[in-house]
């Protein structure tokens, strides 16, 4: 069964269009990285299918259902994360918490059992050592696997995730790839990516999309990052190289200006 299937989806915010006519499917299991400049509509996409914003026309399915109706079998991490450091919780506690929303019971108190499933995916994302330590004293790049942990901790089928690899520098973006890699290997659990920076993730990438409010490729890796597609988004500097079997993206940036006014 596909994971998502749209068809002729248009979203909305009080009537301003900001994904238009947008059709595509992504099969159960596969990684669908979304790329897509600045406005283009990847969050407002994301935050759809998770089922938060309803205010659109076509058809949306997510497992056969709509995005409300599965709600429980996905995981949503979004893009500028919200949590208040001022409250000193851990590790744990951080990841816990994504066991006590799905199950929508307040407890002052974690449940045994909650806490166990958060410490064995914390090891999941090779954090269990640092469980007991508080959340803000983390760096960039353990933060963002314990937010991975804490969205894995309900067992989703589908996974959303919105820049991952922001905010961080190379190592921590190759850090959270790993994870993000091991979470389709070992878990196969369906997802999709937003990112400014491709690279790190073109190994998992089974397909990937470029939005700019409309589609303007869907399909492979090879298929998608070829200088013709992604100059039509990011300029005609942006280039696509491969270096042995593995695909690169330059987006038509600093690097290729500085080069050429030297
Ligand atoms: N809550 C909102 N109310 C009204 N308009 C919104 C809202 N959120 C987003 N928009 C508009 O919808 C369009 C798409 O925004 P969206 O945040 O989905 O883009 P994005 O691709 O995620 O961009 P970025 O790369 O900056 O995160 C933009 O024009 C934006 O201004
Ligand atoms: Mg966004």
């Amino acid at each position: 069964m596909e994971a998502v299937k749209a068809e002729n989806v248009n979203i909305y915010y009080d009537g301003y269009i900001a994904v238009e006519n947008l059709t595509f499917k992504l099969e159960e299991g596969e990684t669908l990285l979304l790329l897509g400049p600045n406005g283009a509509g990847k969050t407002t996409l994301l935050r759809t299918l998770a089922g938060f914003h309803k205010e659109y026309t076509g058809k949306l399915f997510v497992f056969g259902k709509s995005p409300q109706e599965v709600k429980d079998f996905i995981s949503y991490v979004p893009q500028s994360h919200t949590l208040n450091e001022r409250v000193p919780l851990t590790a744990l506690e951080v990841v816990a918490m994504g066991g006590i929303y799905k199950k929508s019971f307040i407890h002052f108190k974690i449940p045994n059992e909650i806490l166990k499933s958060a410490e064995e995916v914390l090891e999941f994302v090779g954090l269990r050592h640092i469980m007991n330590k508080p959340f803000k004293e983390l760096s960039g790049g353990q933060k963002q696997r314990v937010l991975l942990a804490r969205a894995l901790i309900s067992n989703p089928k589908l996974l959303l995730l919105d820049e991952p690899l922001s905010a961080l520098d190379p190592s921590a973006r190759v850090e959270v790839a790993n994870i993000l890699s091991k979470i389709k290997k070992e878990k196969g659990i369906t997802m999709i990516i937003t990112t400014h920076d491709v690279n790190p993730l073109t190994e998992i990438g089974d397909k990937i999309m470029l939005l700019n409010k409309q589609l303007v490729a869907f399909g492979t890796p090879e298929e998608v990052l070829r200088d013709e597609i992604i100059s039509r988004v990011y300029g005609p500097l942006s280039k696509a190289i491969k270096i042995g079997s593995k695909l690169y993206c330059i987006i038509g940036d600093v690097h290729i200006h500085r080069g050429e006014r030297r």
